[in-house]
């Protein structure tokens, strides 16, 4: 043995245990949302898509089923991955303790059960009036116990967070239960007075139009001032803009209740514009941001987003001026949810995601690439094609439609795929193995990296089976001269280990 057990100086290092619990929590997170927008989201969309493009008709497939989709699109698929990120970092950003492993398993199980539940009920129209209303009901349970974990907290000295970014959010948290009532709401109504297990139809609108322009956006910019602005290096937000932000989305919410959609349409086009000023996004980056482990065009894809929230802002308004043209309608709201929304999680998302559970790296860039550029050219394709086709019987269009529908469905597949192979992979190590020496800390190497118990118990170290707490500063060194191991020889077994874990080169 090279050096003394006894002499060793061990560092205290942090528990990495509460790390790989939140990073877990996120996971389940992202994997039920991952399985919401392949199989209750997009399969289904692409499904009415087919159903209207067989019979030439806007309103051919059920209107229940179109519903159906909408919610597992917002709620499960854009809804999971929000609230998981949220519990994830903003105990983080606020500087607090992590929400309870419990009261995140539970969110993450009312929220799932809530979401499945609707859509289930509405497709199957199995005990529906039930499955309508007990399902709004816990996603609002879920929604409080959010709520209580994550902002009404027990305030401590320091003063309410008052940067853009907070004002995003603290609307968009607020938003979500605006929508989470309306919601409720909604579902009483049919439950108790419909025929079908489908909302009224101004209700419905009204609650897509909440949940994308209270919830979702507002949400979307809070996170984008950190991980856009930031990333892609921008001059200073516009602070100016911190008075406007709640009136404005309360107008929005506001108008969205009274069912005065003309008027939601034109604040729609305002906050839209207002999005666009405050990040600067389309402003000169003042260095290259960091392309590594990610597409190398993301930050053209973050720009590309931000111009589809005008544009389909912009077809909103048209929608007004020529109510004739019901295409305008939908692919407004296409151009929103997909160009915008599913845009920016698919930017955003491989660059934070893989980091934040357990430091990981992206599966591939490559199919990081293919997912945004087939989502923006069938977004394209949809956006023109639907403008045109619903109300007209322009030929080419109605053919391109489907076409449009597989090279979205291809784009969210790679997409899945993607993040999916990404939390498979295990985590890997970004140190030199080869620096470790036997005096390292044996409770943060195997509180850290999953498998390394076992190995260390087949190495020798055999008390690890027994001793579910290791003492902090107890050393590799100590305990094989404990057990009558040859340190080194464990360490050796370790390296090897390890080193077939280290992370790729960027
Ligand atoms: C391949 C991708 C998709 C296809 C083929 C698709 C298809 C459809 C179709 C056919 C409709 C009916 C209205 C219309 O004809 O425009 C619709 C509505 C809707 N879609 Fe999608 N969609 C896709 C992706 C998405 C995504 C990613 C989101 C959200 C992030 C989304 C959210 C919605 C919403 C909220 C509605 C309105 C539902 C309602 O009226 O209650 N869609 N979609």
């Amino acid at each position: 043995m090279s050096s003394s057990p006894e002499t060793a100086a061990v560092p205290i290092l942090n528990d990495p245990r509460h790390e790989r619990t939140a990073a877990r929590l996120l996971g389940l997170f992202i994997a039920a949302g991952l399985w919401f927008v392949v199989l209750p989201g997009t399969f289904l969309g692409v499904w009415n898509l087919m159903s209207i493009v067989s019979n030439r008709a806007p309103g051919a497939p059920e209107a229940s089923w179109i519903q159906a989709h909408g919610q597992a699109q917002l709620f499960g698929w854009v809804g999971s991955f929000i609230l998981g990120i949220s519990i994830y970092l903003l105990p983080k950003i606020r500087q607090r303790g992590p929400v309870e492993a419990n009261v995140g398993y539970t969110i993450w199980t009312l929220w799932t059960v809530g979401v499945f539940w609707h859509w289930w009920a509405v497709v199957t129209r199995e005990a529906w009036r039930s499955g309508l209303v007990g399902s709004a009901a816990v996603l609002l349970l879920a929604y409080l116990l959010v709520m209580s974990a994550l902002v009404w907290q027990p305030r401590k000295t320091e003063p309410r967070p008052v940067d853009l970014g907070s004002r995003f959010g603290m609307v968009g948290f607020s938003g979500l239960g605006v929508v989470l009532l309306a919601n409720l709401y909604y579902s009483i109504q049919a439950a108790f007075w419909g025929s079908s297990p489908t909302y009224p139809e101004a209700g419905d609108r009204a609650l897509v139009l909440l949940a994308v322009w209270v919830f979702v956006i507002p949400v979307a910019l809070s996170y984008s001032t950190r991980f856009v602005h930031r990333y892609l290096l921008l001059p200073p937000l516009n602070v100016k803009a911190a008075p406007f932000i709640a009136p404005l989305f309360l107008a929005v919410a506001i108008a969205a209740l009274a069912h005065r959609f003309a008027v939601v349409d034109v604040l729609a086009w305002g906050v839209a514009l207002f999005a666009v000023w405050v990040m600067q996004v389309f402003r000169h980056s003042s260095r290259t941001p960091r392309l590594q482990g990610v597409s190398p065009y993301t930050p053209l894809f973050m720009r590309i987003c931000f111009a589809w929230l005008p544009a389909g802002a912009t077809l909103a308004l048209l929608s007004v001026i020529f109510p004739l043209r019901v295409g305008f309608g939908g692919a407004s709201r296409h151009a929103i949810t997909v160009g915008f929304v599913a845009g920016l999680i698919f930017t955003v998302g491989p660059r934070l995601l893989p980091a934040f559970l357990n430091s990981r790296q992206l599966f591939s860039t490559r199919l990081m690439t293919a997912s945004l550029l087939s989502l923006n050219i069938g977004c394209v394709l949809r956006v023109i094609c639907e403008s045109v086709a619903y109300s007209s019987t322009h030929d080419l269009a109605w053919r391109l439609l489907p076409v449009s529908a597989w090279i979205e469905f291809a784009a969210v597949l790679l997409f899945a795929l993607n993040m999916a192979a990404t939390q498979l992979k295990p985590a890997p190590i970004w140190f030199d193995p080869e620096l470790l020496n036997i005096n390292l800390s044996l409770f943060w190497f195997v509180n850290a990296y999953p498998g390394v118990r076992k190995l260390l118990q087949r190495a020798g170290l055999r008390r690890l089976r027994e001793l579910r707490e290791i003492p902090r500063d107890l050393t590799l060194a100590q305990e094989s001269e404990r057990e009558g191991v040859d340190a080194e020889s464990v360490l050796a077994e370790l390296k090897r280990h390890l080193s077939g874990m280290r992370a790729r080169p960027a």
